[in-house]
């Protein structure tokens, strides 16, 4: 039975990572700081894993979490284009000291892989749709820039120390338990929880901004996949985690609308600073190398996320 340690088990996607490796009956250890990570995630799960409060700011912290683990998904971070813009400092010592942390605990206890929620963010705006691996990465916020440093640091420990490193894009990845609240949450959060309460969503710019949406099961099975699959094929590398598919803000309102009988209209405002204007992956290397195939569809994913927000 492996011992997986999730950085950030507090989150949305640690939090979903945990559920999943439970019910392949394998042990879980966590660590979160709960700033952005919420204690109601784990809520449900608690007494079924080994949950340290710490921040992976704290290398004595990371040592302990990862004596005895055979796997480290690490996903804590400060997930947040605009509030990378606002506080650089801030998400530089989250996203890339913490994630060096992090790497230097699993390499010292010997773990057998490191899986890192990288971002498509990486890619920049370049024209070139669908992103793949081999383009050249052309950050443009400070978030994206500490999320491709980091994958650097990765394949850096890879081929110094001959740790097992493995890092996914994720592009815009979305399900139950993300957090609508805060002026830096996911757009699909928001845009389900203020239309559900019959309220108008506020889109940044004509709306026309595309991104390739990705239910969180999809980003879950990556991280699986990735912990598994032939380190010949896999280590020191990266991939994107994604559908292959892009859907505007425009069509995702219109789709939402008929899941939440909302009858308004959206809100335009202003674009935001450092966005991107389109996000379309070629996903064709994680389905080679991980064997990787997206098994819920954008829409299904909608339907799901609609009935969970629903519930709450
Ligand atoms: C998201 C993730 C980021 C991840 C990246 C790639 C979040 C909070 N950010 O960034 O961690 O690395 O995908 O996977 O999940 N928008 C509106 N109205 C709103 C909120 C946003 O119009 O109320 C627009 C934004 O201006 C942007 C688009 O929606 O054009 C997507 O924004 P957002 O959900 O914040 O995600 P990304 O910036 O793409």
């Amino acid at each position: 039975m492996a011992l997986y340690l999730i950085t950030g088990i507090g989150g949305f996607i640690g939090s979903s990572l945990a559920r999943a490796i439970l019910s392949r009956g394998e042990q879980v250890r966590g660590v979160d700081n709960f700033s952005t990570g919420k204690r109601e995630n784990i809520a449900d799960i608690q007494d079924r894993i080994d949950f340290r409060e710490a921040d992976i700011a704290d290398l004595d912290a990371m040592h302990s979490a990862c004596a005895g683990v055979d796997f480290v998904l690490h996903q804590a971070a400060i997930p947040s284009v605009p509030k990378s813009v606002l506080d650089p400092l801030g998400s530089n010592r989250a996203n890339v000291d913490g994630t060096v942390n992090v790497l230097v605990a699993a390499r010292d206890a010997k773990v057998k892989r490191v899986v890192f929620a990288a971002s498509s963010s990486a890619y920049g705006d370049t024209p070139t749709l669908p992103k793949h691996e081999a383009m050249k990465p052309d950050p443009i916020s400070p978030y994206a820039v500490a999320k491709l440093a980091s994958e650097h640091y990765l394949t850096s420990f890879y081929r110094c120390y001959q740790l097992e490193t493995v890092s996914l894009r994720y592009f815009n990845i979305f399900g139950p338990r993300q957090d609508p609240s805060s002026p830096y949450s996911g757009v699909l959060a928001k845009f389900i929880t203020v239309m559900l309460r019959g309220e108008q969503p506020a889109i940044y710019g004509d709306g026309e901004q595309s991104r390739d949406f990705t239910y969180i099961d999809n980003a879950v099975e990556a991280n699986l996949l990735a912990c598994k699959a032939p380190a010949a094929q896999v280590a020191g590398q990266m991939f994107n985690v994604a559908t292959g598919r892009r859907v505007t803000l425009n069509e995702t309102f219109k789709l939402l609308q008929g899941l939440t009988s909302h009858t308004g209209h959206p809100k335009y405002g202003p674009e935001r600073g450092g966005d991107i204007k389109h996000s379309l992956a070629d996903i064709s290397k994680a389905e080679a190398a991980l064997g990787y195939k997206p098994k819920v569809d954008f829409e299904e994913g909608l339907r799901r996320t609609v009935d969970w927000y629903r519930g709450k």
